[in-house]
Order: structure tokens, then sequence, then C-alpha cells
């Protein structure tokens, strides 16, 4: 793949290695929501059919993302919050049952096990990284599947740490999950759009994943997947749209107990939001036209040069195995000044993150090698 820069907006005069923070918005992306805008200039332009099409493109493009058969099963939610928090309160725990997170996992997939778990009685088992950096993402991989055992009934968390980028195989996961008997949950914001997510092959009861990240979409939409085990699940609102036969716009009092198929049940009120629904379908079917594995070649290309250099000069960076190309985490060394280094950074108009321990780095199809070198030459010449 070669840059796809010219696709964006991005100032020249400054690197932008920050998508994990939020995506820049892609040029088709922005004139989508722009149509959506002038669509309600005359609600007249707005039809029935405009209430679903648009929505079930998107599922399919979601579905296609995460290779999923059937569309029906993805849904638009308006956060990850959301989604998560309609997982968790449609699982029954017991006293004496374990739900398995990542340690310091983003808030979003925290929350609702916290509450689940305090009114149930049951244990919150959040699984730490080992002490030494050294196979730190091996270790604590071994770690996490050695604390899914019996009386595990949920495993919630991301395909890659979204503050150190360490990866979690969740094939091994959810094989591990499906022998004891517990739900796995992926928070898929962090990695889906740029990191190869097979649902086939990981078998996940739930996905869920925000969409103005590595999905490229704007904010306050993102997308859901829910399998069988949710079939019979109760939404977190009643919405008319989400009961059997809302297309009918003249028989919408004729009340309805069934739902829509599959998992649609538990889309967000407004999912046919005219102005969200279209860019973020815009995003979609660019990710998918460029598909994740050739996007987390691209990002490879970007710091492959000048990852060892770092590694020379101290900073620690987890093995290729164990991280995604596109977010991963930079150690620094012993005795170096943090706050000198966030200062020079910001100074050189180079925008990553800081998350605990680490700096953060997130490129993409936007960004180049000397982008990245540039980064690299502010580390080593600061002290
Ligand atoms: C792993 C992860 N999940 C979710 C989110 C966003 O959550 P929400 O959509 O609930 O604001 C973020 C934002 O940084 C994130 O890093």
């Amino acid at each position: 793949m070669k840059s796809q820069r010219a696709k964006f907006s991005l100032p020249k005069s400054s690197v932008y290695l920050n998508c994990a923070y939020m995506s820049p918005l892609m040029k088709r992306v922005e004139k989508a929501g722009l149509k959506g805008m002038r669509q309600k200039r005359n609600p007249v332009n707005v039809t029935h059919e405009d209430f679903f099409r648009d929505t079930n493109d998107l599922r399919r493009e979601f579905a296609r993302l995460i290779n999923v058969k059937d569309h029906q099963r993805v849904v638009v939610i308006p956060s990850a919050s959301y989604g998560l928090s309609t997982a968790a309160q449609n699982i029954t725990l017991s006293k004496g049952d374990t739900v398995v997170l990542i340690h310091e996992q983003f808030p979003s997939n925290v929350y609702p096990w916290r509450r689940l778990t305090a009114e149930s009685g049951a244990t919150l088992k959040m699984v730490e990284p080992p002490d030494t950096l050294e196979n730190r993402g091996k270790t604590w991989n071994e770690r996490l599947l050695d604390a899914i055992r019996p009386g595990t009934r949920v495993v919630a968390l991301g395909n890659v740490h979204w503050a150190d980028g360490t990866r979690f195989d969740l094939v091994e996961v959810g094989k591990r999950a499906r022998e004891v008997g517990a739900k796995l949950i992926i928070d898929g914001t962090q990695s889906i759009g740029a990191l190869p997510f097979d649902a086939k092959a990981i078998q996940p009861d739930a996905v869920i994943c925000a969409g103005y990240k590595w999905l490229m979409g704007p904010y306050s939409i993102g997308l859901a997947y829910y399998g069988e085990a949710f079939d019979h699940g109760v939404p977190l609102e009643e919405n008319w749209i989400n009961r059997l036969g809302s297309e009918d716009f003249a028989g919408l009092v004729k009340y309805r107990d069934e739902y829509q198929p599959g998992a649609l049940r538990f889309e967000v009120g407004e999912h046919s939001n005219f102005i969200l629904v279209p860019m973020m379908l815009e995003a979609l079917r660019q990710v998918n036209e460029w598909d994740p594995k050739h996007i987390q070649g691209y990002c490879h290309s970007v710091t492959r040069e000048g990852i060892p250099i770092l590694r020379r000069y101290g900073y620690w960076i987890e093995e290729e195995s164990w991280r995604g190309q596109h977010l991963f985490g930079i150690r620094f060394p012993k005795g170096a000044d943090p706050v000198k280094i966030r200062d020079r950074v910001k100074q050189k108009a180079i925008s990553v993150s800081f998350r605990g321990d680490f700096m953060r780095v997130s490129p993409h199809v936007y960004n180049s090698p000397a982008e990245f070198m540039k980064l690299v030459k502010v580390l080593i010449a600061t002290p």
C-alpha cells in the first residue's frame, strides 16, 4: 500500500501519530456528513426508506470487516460504553462467579462489570502484567489464560491494550473461555479496522467498537455484534424502530411485542442518524477497501527503521509478535525525564499520547517513515 495522505486534510506543519486518540476525518467522510446535513434543509427529502437503508448497508460493512455472516447481528450504538453495558446487563451472575478483565483496561469496559459483580457478589479479577519487561506480552497472555478457570463466567477485554498496545491472543482466549463456559466480550475500539479480526476463529459472544478511532468514523457512533447468547436479551431502551414491522410508518401504533430479527433489539434509538450513519458508512467502505492486513503492513513500514534506533538508546518497545503495528507503547529509559520529553515532542508539533508509564504511538496510512523518524530524533536527543 502507498501513502493515503491525499485522502485526508491533515496539515503538513504537524505530525499526527495519534489515531488511537481519534482518527482524522477523510475527505469522503466529511463530504458524506455535509450531504446528510443538507438533506434536512427540506424534510421532504428524507424518505421512509432513508430510515433503514444506510444503517443496513453499514451493518453489512461491519459484518464483512469482522467476518460475521449475518449482518442482522450487528447494531448501531452511540458509544462503546452503551454496547458494553448492553452486554453486562444481559448476563446474570451469582456469588462465587468471576469476571476476568485486563489490568488498567479502558473504563468503558470496567464500570459495567464493576456494577454487575458488586450487585451479584461475584468477583472481579484484573489480570496484571509481569513486573519485568522481559517477555512482558507473552507472560501477560499466559497469566490471562491461567486466570480463566472454572467459575469464570465472563472474560471482557480488547484485542490490544489501549495504553501500551500489548496484543492478546483472542483465539486462545476464546478457546479457554469456551472450555470453562465463560462468555467472551470484546472491546474492539483500539484494534478493529486496523488489525484483522476474525469472529469465525475467535467465536466471541459480543464485539463492541466505538467508531471514531480505527473505524475512521465520526464521534458518537459505533458498532456492535451480539451472538446467540444474547438472542433473548433485554435492550437498554425500548424504541419503536427496533420492533417488528417498524418499516410500516402508518401502523406504528399497532404495538408489537416482537423485536426485529437477530440482535436488532439492541440498536440505539434514532439509529438512522442521517449525518453520522452515511459518514460511518463511507469510512467503513474505505477501511474494507484498504483491508486491515494491509494497514498493519503499512504501519510496519512507517516504524520499521526507527524502532531499532530507539531500542539502541534504551527505549523499550514490545516485540512485534505481542503488539499491533498500529498502536504501541514506548517506555522511557531509566533516568529520562518524561516531562521534558513531553514538552519537546509538543514543541515539535508531534501528536502522540501519554498513557500510564508509556508514550503511546499510533500511526496510520497517512503517516510516513520520515514523520516517525522526526519523533525518534526528538527522543534520542532528549536526555
Ligand atoms: C479501548 C477503548 N474502548 C472504548 C473507548 C471509548 O469508549 P466510549 O465510546 O464509551 O467513550 C476508548 C477510548 O479511548 C478506548 O480506548
